[in-house]
């Protein structure tokens, strides 16, 4: 534990955010966010149904710099009042990675700070640690358009994947749903919304992988069901009414639940042979703002003895925070970088099991 307290300025850019934050570590080793900066691109993209690699690190080298002198003058501080200077250096598209390091490294060669460069997964499963101050070891469910795995935390290092999609992560899913009955993007607010009114059990969409053994799992089959469904519905009646969209929001949402919810299941298992004092299941990612995935999670906890913790969304999805406070827990356990520091647009978290298949529609992610 440090004497004082540490300031960590965060730096992302592996996606479509360009995001910087200012985070204090204090002498009991909490973190607090002092400033969180996050400029999206989601106007630049809309034309292209998914995000340009080329036109996101272009966006990111134009403003990471002014997302940094937006979070220091939010925190009212100076540079030179920073300990620290994070990085997110992968796994993510590599041109936007790359701006993030270069201008990491170039404020840590100017300012003379340590630099230490954060896996961006890393980041969203330390996330309770930040918000909450949980113990390790906890499980994490990362569930965003990107990611989707099961995770053991037992340190800043220390990952253990229980399983992850082989093929679409879920908020891709909900994206890919919403085209397909022409809701709005991004897709998971508008399907949430239409499924409101809709009912569950008028179609019967596939649980992928449910009877296979273990916590992998599968969304691609989802959609393709969903699409022919509404071909044969569009056929027999000439066109979706309002009732048939919501109808569709509602079942398939019902799918995806049931198998966040099963595999949970099976993943608390296994953490739970760990004896965990503080037992813990926490999710991360923009699917996690999805309230009928929340209540299924919790139930799933409940049942198992665990507490459920969903850190605010803004923190949940891509954000500079995160990074700052991953990259003070890292600086504390003697991890220093330099110039040499490069960005990997791949880097699982744990490299004791094999890559997953899938990657999400934002680029690899591990
Ligand atoms: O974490 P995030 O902001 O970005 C990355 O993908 O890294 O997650 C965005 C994803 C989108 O696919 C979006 O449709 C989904 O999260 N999402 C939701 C909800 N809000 C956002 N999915 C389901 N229900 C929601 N309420
Ligand atoms: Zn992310």
């Amino acid at each position: 534990m440090q004497d004082r307290d540490l300031h960590i300025l965060g730096l992302e850019s592996s996606c479509d955010d360009t995001a910087a934050a200012v985070v204090r570590l204090d002498a009991q080793g909490r973190g607090h966010v002092v400033s969180s900066v996050v400029m999206g691109q989601t106007a630049l993209h809309a034309d292209f149904g998914g995000v340009v690699p080329e036109i996101a690190a272009r966006a990111h080298a134009e403003r990471i710099d002014i997302a940094v002198e937006q979070a220091i003058s939010r925190a009212d501080m100076t540079l030179h009042d920073m300990d620290v200077i994070a990085t997110t250096a992968g796994p993510g598209l590599i041109g936007g990675v790359l701006s993030g390091v270069m201008c990491a490294k170039g404020l840590a060669k100017g300012l003379d700070k340590p630099l230490v460069g954060v896996n961006h997964l890393a980041g969203h499963a330390l996330t309770p640690r930040l918000t909450d101050g949980i113990a390790y070891p906890y499980l994490m469910l990362l569930v965003s358009g990107g990611h989707c795995q099961f995770l053991i935390v037992s340190g800043p290092t220390e990952f253990k994947r229980l399983g992850g999609t082989i093929d679409d992560a879920p908020g891709e899913a909900f994206d890919k749903t919403a085209r397909l009955l022409g809701l709005p993007q991004p897709g998971g607010p508008a399907v949430e919304q239409a499924a409101q009114s809709g009912d569950a059990t008028r179609f019967a969409f596939p649980r992928p992988l449910l009877d296979r053994p273990g916590c992998d799992m599968s969304f691609s089959g989802l959609k393709t069901a969903l699409l022919r469904t509404r071909d044969g519905l569009v056929a027999a009646q000439g066109g979706l009414y309002d009732h048939d969209i919501a109808d569709f929001c509602a079942s398939f949402q019902a799918a995806v639940g049931d198998v966040l919810a099963e595999k949970s299941a099976r993943a608390l298992v296994e953490y739970m042979a760990l004896s965990p004092t503080q037992p813990t299941i926490a999710v991360a990612g923009g699917v996690a703002a999805n309230t009928h995935i929340r209540k299924r999670l919790t139930t799933v906890a409940a049942d198992h003895g665990t507490t459920f913790l969903a850190p605010p969304l803004a923190l949940c999805t891509d954000n500079a925070a995160m990074i700052a406070y991953a990259g003070g827990e890292l600086f504390l356990t003697g991890q220093r970088d330099d110039d040499t520091l490069s960005a990997r647009p791949r880097w699982p978290l744990d490299t004791s099991q094999p890559a997953i298949l899938g990657s999400g529609k934002k680029g690899a992610k591990a």
